[in-house]
Order: C-alpha cells, then structure tokens, then sequence
C-alpha cells in the first residue's frame, strides 16, 4: 500500500480567531498560533487544518473572502503566515489551508465588478438570473430554493435588478464554476499558496460548485421560510465532477500536497468513493458529516434535555457503512466534530459525571480508526458547548438568521437551550488555556463570551495531571504514530465486535502482526461485555479497573485496547 506522510498524520484544527491573541485585541491571530505551536508539537500532531484568514469583512468569520492573497490585519499580515508555515515545518508539523472556492464576500473586487453592469467582463463569475414577476407586478426570486443559512437562495441585487445565487449567507455569492475563466482565476490562487509553503488543504463546501443550471423551482415542500430546501439542486452534481478533475490536473498533481474536501451530510459513500477514491483523481479523502449528527439533537427544536438520546448503535453502523464502503478504494478522514457542530464532549460525553472518563473514552476512538484523524482544538482538554444565558451571545451570522424566525414561535428559553445544544458558536469558544481571566486566551474582553467552566477545564491545570484528558490524548496520538501499534492501528483492517450491542463500542483492527481489540464503553452505566479472544496484555487503559478474564465489567465510559494473544 502506497504510505504516503498524510496517513502517518494526527491532524489539528485550529479556529484562528479563537486559539491565542497575541496583540490583546480579544481575537486570536496568527502570531499567536506560532506562540502554541510547541504546545501542538509537545500533544504530538504533525498536522494542522487551519481556518480562514483571508483577508474578509467576517459577514461568516472569514469564510467571506474579499482578497484570497493577503491575510486579514485582524490576524496579522502575510508575512506572519509565513513565519507560521516555517516555523510549523521547523517542528516537523505541515500545515493545511482552509480553502473556500464556492463563493466569495459581495466585498471582493470581482463581485463589486460583476455586480456593476450586465456587461461587465466579470458578470459571469458569479450566478446571475432574472426574477420572477407574479401578477400583480412583484418581484420574486428565481427559484424556490432554500440556502443553508436560512431564507432564499437568491438575493436581489438593486444595480441591474437581477438575482445572485448565495446558498450561504446574502454576503456571500456564490462563483460560478461554469465559467473557465473563474476557474483558472482559482486554480491560479491555490498554487500561488502551495508556492508558498502550505501542504494543501481542507477544501470548503465542496460539494455546491455545480448547480441546476436549468434553474426550475423544486418540487419539495417549501419550510417556514417559504422555500425548498433541496439541496440537491446545487450538491454532488455530476458537473462538479469535471470541475474538481481539472483543479486536481492544474493544481494539486503538481505538488507533494494533501487534500481533504467538506462534502457535507447529502454525500453518499459511493460520492465518497467518486470524490477520494485512490482513482478517483480528485482529493486523498473528503470529510463526511454522518457520525457527527449520532443523536437527537436538530430533530426538534423544542426537545427538552432528558429527551437526548445517543444512538451507539447507529453510529457504529455509520463508522462501519463509511470504513467498510471506502476500504480499499480511498483513504478516510475522521473527527469528532469542527468549528460547524457541537462540542463533542457535549454532544455525546458526560460533562457533569464523567468529564474525564468520556473525554478519554471519545479520544480513544477517535485516534484507533483506520485513516487520518482530526482533533478540533479544545477537544483534547474537553472543552464543552456553551451555557450562555442570552441568545444575544450568539453571534454567528447562521443563528442570528435563524432566530429572527425562530423567535415568532418559540419562547426565548426554548431558543437558548435549543442553541446551546446545537449552534455553531459552542466550538468557537476562545481556547481554555488556564484559569487567569479570560481563560489565558487574551489580555482584553474575547471577540465571543468564554465557557464559564474555564477554572476547571484548561490546558495548564490537564498538564499537571496524570489522567488528564490532555495526557489521554498525548498518549494515545503517540500510540498511532510512534509505536510498535502504529502499522496496524494505521493500516489495520477495521472491524466492528458485537456490532448489536447498543452501549458498547468496539472493533478489532489487525494485520498478520497483530490483533488489537479496542472496547469502549459509550454509555453511564457498568456494561458487562466479552471478549471474541482472549488478551496478552492491556495497551492503553483509561481507568484503574483491572480486568483478568474474557468478561469484562467496564465502568462508564472505559476505554481499553488490548492486544489479543
Ligand atoms: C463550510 C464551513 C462553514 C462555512 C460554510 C460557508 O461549511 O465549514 O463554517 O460557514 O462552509 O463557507
């Protein structure tokens, strides 16, 4: 099997407006990222996904660029991103763009021309169309298309009164992929940062760049907001194919890079296969959402807490369907969650009773599956959703859509507990660092409101403590890369054992070396479970149970791998 150094890697995202400020402006920068990176390389990644910080008005904290070749003055400037590659390198760590190549902000000079005449040169860069009147004169978009971020698909726009598509926010049009001009615009882009030192990317929202160009109003029934969300109108198209083939050509074959696309939670595993099969000459592998969404929580917006539920068993299934549909056809990625979901210590651990335990329990699995893992930054020290008591705390341009309509229904309460528990604002927290004001994030009030567990929960009390979840972590991340496991827990087949049992998490990975039986108890109660083989000895263990037999009592969540005799 071709070993390539990306499936030898543990990466790293870091939210940068959120990790560490180093200038005391309340929002994290990139001078600050190169002051952690002896704390990345001490945790033991040798990778790390970085978020947008191109230049951009933050309409969607950076994900609307308006310059792709210079940073934002908010994160410094490019010669600070500079500095962060060689230094990242110096310590033998790569580093990955967040590359954003469906839209840009409506600020970027290519929109600002598009938008200034139906003639303009540029006019084609992004996707323009006429409404539709009704009868009695009225203006009406397009089509009945939903965006993600609430609302239309389509904003009016009053220079030459013609509709722009923006499946995200208004502040954000959409390219058109259509266009071979735009497209080398782009593929001129992505080189130019390989030229500078990056070792590829996280390609943003990949999935959307090509649309119904034949723009016919969907037949799904409209939502509140009075549109379809249909997103197959503009996801995994075939087109798209052919667009993502040609950036592969022009751009990526010519690098020593990695690739890793967002295809979201509409992609299918053959999708997965088309998008990163070894073939399939597009990306190494693309990140799906299944496992994230593993419980209850986004199907009902009124759902009290002790509604919540785990499906253990459906999300075995879910690992299982993905890393049985791509072996040997593609590489996976695997995460937890990104700076989009829930913090997964809330989503599926135990803050209250079993902060530890489960934090352990969820690094366990994520650093024994087969592929490339991801940690999302504050992961490691189990940094949870947030308990703020406004919806004015929330601040991503996402909720603040949704609440103007969810307010006419809904009580304020409802509201609240319902963001907290889902919105994206609980991973983008500033980083728990230590328990000095402001959570030895910043000298100055954070850009967002911190998790006011920061005494209990941060980084510097989890180094000092033996069975932190921070050293869980270090030890775990040693285990898959720098150990006699290494070959097998990066190659090894994966499979599930007692797939029916709905409390217990575990699989065996093994090669003609060795097996290795990984047993994860996901769940509050002592679990009784067996062995399929007996065991030579204990690899890693998360608690102080001691086990001798093929019958094992777990504690909540416990986590063990074992090496089968
Ligand atoms: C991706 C990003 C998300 C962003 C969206 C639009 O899903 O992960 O944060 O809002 O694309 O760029």
């Amino acid at each position: 099997m071709d070993k390539t150094w990306w499936k030898h890697s543990v990466g790293y995202q870091i939210y940068p407006r959120s990790f560490y400020d180093s200038n005391g402006d309340g929002v994290g920068d990139l001078k600050g990222i190169i002051t952690k990176l002896d704390y990345i390389k001490d945790l033991g990644v040798n990778l790390i996904w970085i978020g947008p910080f191109y230049k951009s008005p933050m309409d969607d904290n950076g994900y609307d660029v308006s310059d792709f070749y210079d940073v934002d003055p908010l994160f410094g400037t490019l010669d600070d991103a500079k500095n962060l590659i060689a230094e990242a390198h110096q310590r033998g760590i790569k580093i990955i763009l967040d590359l954003v190549l469906n839209h840009t902000s409506d600020e970027h000079p290519w929109f600002m021309e598009s938008r200034s005449s139906l003639k303009n040169p540029k006019r084609d860069f992004y996707i323009w169309q006429d409404g539709k009147k009704d009868a009695h004169g009225k203006l009406h978009p397009p089509t009945n298309w939903g965006s993600f971020f609430e609302g239309s698909a389509w904003n009016l726009d009053p220079f030459t009164n013609q509709y722009y598509m923006k499946i995200f926010s208004d502040k954000m049009p959409d390219l058109n992929w259509a266009s071979p001009a735009l497209r080398e615009e782009m593929f001129k882009m992505a080189s130019w940062w390989l030229d500078q030192g990056v070792d590829g990317f996280r390609v943003d929202a990949i999935a959307h760049l090509a649309r119904d160009l034949t723009f016919t109003d969907s037949t799904m029934p409209l939502n509140q907001y009075h549109v379809a969300p249909d997103w197959g109108k503009f996801s995994n198209r075939d087109e798209l194919y052919d667009y993502l083939k040609e950036f592969n050509e022009k751009v990526l074959s010519h690098y020593d890079c990695m690739s890793v696309g967002e295809v979201g939670g509409g992609a299918s595993v053959d999708a997965g296969v088309k998008y990163a099969g070894y073939d399939a000459n597009i990306f190494n592998m693309v990140f799906n959402f299944d496992t994230c969404w593993q419980n209850n929580i986004f199907s009902n917006d009124e759902l009290k807490d002790e509604d919540i539920k785990i499906n253990v068993l459906n999300m075995k299934l879910t690992f299982d369907k993905w890393i049985q549909g791509m072996k040997g056809k593609g590489w996976m990625p695997h995460y937890w969650l990104n700076h989009d979901h829930p913090r997964v210590m809330s989503q599926y651990g135990d803050p209250i009773h079993h902060h530890k335990a489960s934090g352990s329990m969820l690094g366990t699995i994520l650093l024994t599956l087969p592929g490339t893992p991801f940690i999302y930054n504050g992961e490691e020290i189990g940094m949870t959703n947030v308990d703020y008591t406004s919806i004015d705390d929330f601040t991503d341009i996402w909720v603040k859509n949704y609440a103007k309509q969810a307010i006419k229904h809904m009580s304020k309460d409802q509201i609240l507990s319902h963001l907290r528990r889902t919105s994206r604002n609980n991973a983008r927290t500033p980083m728990q660092w230590d328990d000095s004001a402001y959570a030895g994030f910043s000298t100055h009030l954070p850009h967002q409101k911190m998790v006011s567990n920061y005494p209990l929960i941060n980084v510097k009390r989890q180094l000092t403590e033996e069975d932190s979840i921070l050293n869980a972590y270090k030890t775990l991340i040693r285990l898959r890369l720098q150990s006699h496991y290494s070959e097998t827990l990066i190659f090894g087949d994966f499979e599930l054992i007692h797939p029916k049992d709905p409390n217990v998490f575990a699989y065996m990975r093994s090669d003609e070396q060795m097996k290795l039986m990984i047993v994860c108890n996901f769940s509050k109660e002592v679990q009784e479970f067996v062995l399929p083989l007996a065991y030579k000895h204990v690899v890693y263990s998360n608690s102080k149970n001691a086990h001798t037999h093929k019958t094992l009592h777990l504690q909540p969540y416990e986590a063990l791998i074992l090496e089968a005799k």
